[in-house]
């Protein structure tokens, strides 16, 4: 599996060429005019500060299929903006206050540069390296189309990815923070890449992944972005949208959330454990590169 795997990233990660939209998010409003902030009001990624709101009824999510061998054609691809994994069927979340049951379909990445953060969502202005999205659709819709139609009809699960000095590298899937799945944030906002449809569920957990320098290092500097008639490939960096106001909005915190701040949330060790398969093969993929 990871032979024809690999080869699969490589083709599509090194040879897809992207077309437009631009690669800066402040242009995208003239060609998806949902991206224009002025126009729309609940757009993401946002800052999480501590004005946010408990919501005792905010449990853990049901992840189903998260720990399992899935069958299926999983791909590959650098659309351009992230490297995203497209999931074949068996994966959902639900609970949580999600109004329903979504199917997982894909999911993604930002980063920064070699010497910058790249995560989407800031905690008190603060940019992690990383963020990781797995992107649920609501069970009732046949196709992307319908669900962006519908202002709850995406579910949106944010991981924030940190660095670690103390650990050598291993495969992302050993450090989903297992044992905090009931620590997150939750508001209403939008696609964070046009065309910005204002229709995600946000989910984003406190507990961040953590991951080694060198694997952050693939990320920054092995995957790379093409113009169409560009003569040299340059590396995919800065892959995130800038922050927007919330508004009214409220953020609400789950039950058990600590509302982290600094660096209270250090690396348990062993301590935190793993699910979620797919990320295990994309590290290994990315590794592999
Ligand atoms: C708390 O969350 C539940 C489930 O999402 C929701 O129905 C309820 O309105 C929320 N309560 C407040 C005060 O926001
Ligand atoms: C970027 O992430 C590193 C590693 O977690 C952290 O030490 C640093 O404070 C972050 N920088 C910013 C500007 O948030
Ligand atoms: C998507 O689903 C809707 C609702 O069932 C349907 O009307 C539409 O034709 C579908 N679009 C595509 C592109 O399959
Ligand atoms: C993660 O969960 C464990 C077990 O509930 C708890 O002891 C620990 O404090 C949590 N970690 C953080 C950083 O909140
Ligand atoms: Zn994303």
């Amino acid at each position: 599996t990871m032979v024809w795997a690999a080869a699969l990233i490589q083709y599509y990660i090194r040879g897809y060429v992207v077309p437009s939209p631009s690669s800066d998010p402040y242009a995208w409003g003239d060609m998806f005019p949902s991206c224009h902030p002025l126009l729309e009001e609940h757009h993401s990624p946002i800052n999480l500060d501590h004005q946010m709101t408990r919501n005792e009824s905010l449990g853990s999510l049901h992840l189903e299929g998260f720990d399992v061998i899935q069958t299926g054609l999983w791909t590959v691809k650098n659309d351009g903006h992230s490297v995203v994994l497209q999931v074949g069927n068996g994966m959902s979340v639900s609970g949580g206050g999600l109004p329903d049951v979504y199917h997982t379909i894909q999911l993604h990445f930002h980063w920064g540069g070699p010497a910058t953060n790249g995560s989407e969502h800031t905690v008190d202005r603060r940019r992690y390296p990383m963020e990781m999205h797995v992107v649920n659709m609501k069970s009732i819709h046949p196709n992307m189309t319908a669900a962006l139609d519908d202002p709850t009809g995406l579910a949106v699960l944010g991981f924030f990815l940190d660095v670690s000095e103390r650990t050598r590298p291993f495969p992302l899937m050993n450090l989903l923070p297992k044992h905090n799945m009931s620590q997150y944030y939750r508001y209403y906002g939008g696609l964070t890449t046009p065309p910005c449809s204002q229709v995600v569920v946000w989910t984003l957990y406190e507990v961040p992944i953590y991951i080694s320098w060198s694997q952050l290092a693939q990320f920054t500097s092995q995957i790379f972005s093409t113009e169409e008639d560009a003569k040299q490939v340059t590396p995919l960096q800065n892959n995130f949208r800038h922050i927007h106001p919330t508004f009214s909005r409220i953020v609400s915190v789950s039950k058990e959330a600590k509302l982290l701040t600094g660096t209270s949330g250090r690396p348990l060790g062993s301590d935190v454990s793993l699910q979620l398969l797919p990320i295990l093969l994309l590290g290994s993929l990315i590794s592999g590169l």
